[in-house]
């Protein structure tokens, strides 16, 4: 029986065994982590059992365990540390990523994904209509273009079809979507700083993303698209092949949600995405699987915030994620924090939105009665 050609190396490898090099950094970087003070759910997940069951696998891509945890052997500080090299992933190493899953998300993993439902866009009004607690208000999605493998996968080629193909789809946009892409190969680091201060555009080196092999080929590929008013954006090519944003200043969650789903709507009228009905859209990160759907606002909360504990316990309470204002892993500036929904898999895309605005309902209440 022939092989079948393993889509990574063009070889006829097949689902053949990881390589002994292979073996021996997952044995080294495994025992390292045991004895390490990691928090990642990696070092909790990644049994003995679970790695002697798994160290050996490879998927049809090519893809090894190593692939998909070496991002928390590197870093320590990862909260999971875990991606998905391609997207057999999610199967074949399914003892390591169900579990992660299932705590991430608060889902058993019995049931599948709910089918995609927004729900009626305009159902949410505005979280502060007087305009004093929170900056603004960001809903975004992430999407697998069909027919690309995920990033540690690609070729340089790939990334430079994708920024194509994305092209002329921005070209169709009309109305109040309508607006520019901006490659990044062709932007001044000015251009690009500016971008990123103002929270448009994603950073650069993230030590997470580089060591699970997502940032080959910087910055071919890579690039933003936005509209005129910068309130509809879509990021190439960073940690999913899609990253669709809709933002704007304020608590008009209804406004913003309603351009999403607009936005999304048109895009995906030229392209098609990967879908699984047990994850639902499937991405790299296993946080994000599901609805893909992250709504958050940038709130001045002083007073909760003057108590950690309580502000972690109450953010908990309600799915609640706590970020600083700079992003992902950023530290909170001038008392502003970025908070979301954390759960995005085994809810519709609108239960998620509601996730977030029941919850910063009750945020905003605590806030005003801390004395
Ligand atoms: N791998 C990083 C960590 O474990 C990021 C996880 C979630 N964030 C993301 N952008 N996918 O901390």
């Amino acid at each position: 029986m022939s092989k079948a050609k393993c889509k990574k190396c063009e070889e006829k490898c097949g689902k053949g065994k990881a390589s002994p090099e292979v073996l021996n950094q997952l044995q080294t970087g495994y025992e390292k982590l045991a004895k390490s003070d990691s928090g990642s759910m990696l070092k909790r997940f990644l049994t003995k059992d679970v790695f002697d069951k798994l160290k050996f696998k490879k998927t049809s891509f090519g893809s090894t365990l190593l692939d998909c945890i070496q991002s928390g052997l590197q870093n320590f500080d990862s909260s999971i540390g875990v991606y998905a090299a391609d997207p057999e992933c999610y199967t074949v190493f399914k003892e390591l990523f169900d579990p992660i899953i299932e705590e991430y998300h608060k889902f058993k993993l019995i049931a599948n994904q709910p089918a995609t439902d927004w729900g009626p866009p305009n159902a949410f009004g505005n979280l502060d209509p007087k305009g004093d607690i929170i900056v603004s208000t960001r809903v975004r999605c992430c999407r697998t273009l069909k027919g690309f493998p995920l990033n540690p996968c690609m070729t340089e080629n790939h990334y430079q079809e994708i920024e194509k193909l994305m092209q002329s789809t921005f070209n169709t946009l009309t109305g109040d979507l309508k607006g520019t892409y901006n490659s990044l190969s062709s932007m001044t680091k000015e251009v690009q700083q500016k971008l990123i201060d103002d929270h448009y555009l994603f950073k650069e080196g993230d030590k997470f993303l580089q060591s699970a092999n997502a940032c080959r080929f910087w910055p071919t590929g890579r690039g933003i698209f936005y509209n005129e008013k910068k309130t509809f954006l879509v990021w190439v090519c960073e940690e999913d092949h899609l990253r669709i944003m809709s933002m704007q200043n304020g608590g008009n969650v209804g406004e913003v949600y309603t351009r999403l789903v607009s936005g999304v709507g048109e895009i995906q009228k030229k392209n098609e995405f990967v879908t699984n009905e047990k994850f639902g859209y499937l991405t790299f990160c296993p946080t994000n699987l599901g609805t893909t759907i992250r709504a958050s606002v940038h709130i001045k909360v002083p007073k909760l915030a003057a108590n950690m504990t309580k502000f972690k316990d109450l953010a908990d309470r309600y799915h609640l994620q706590i970020r600083g204002a700079a992003g992902e892993h950023s530290a909170p500036k001038d008392g502003i924090y970025d908070l979301s929904n954390k759960r995005r898999l085994g809810l519709t895309e609108h239960q998620c939105l509601k996730e977030m605005f029941d919850g910063i309902t009750e945020i905003i209440k605590a806030e005003k009665a801390e004395k």
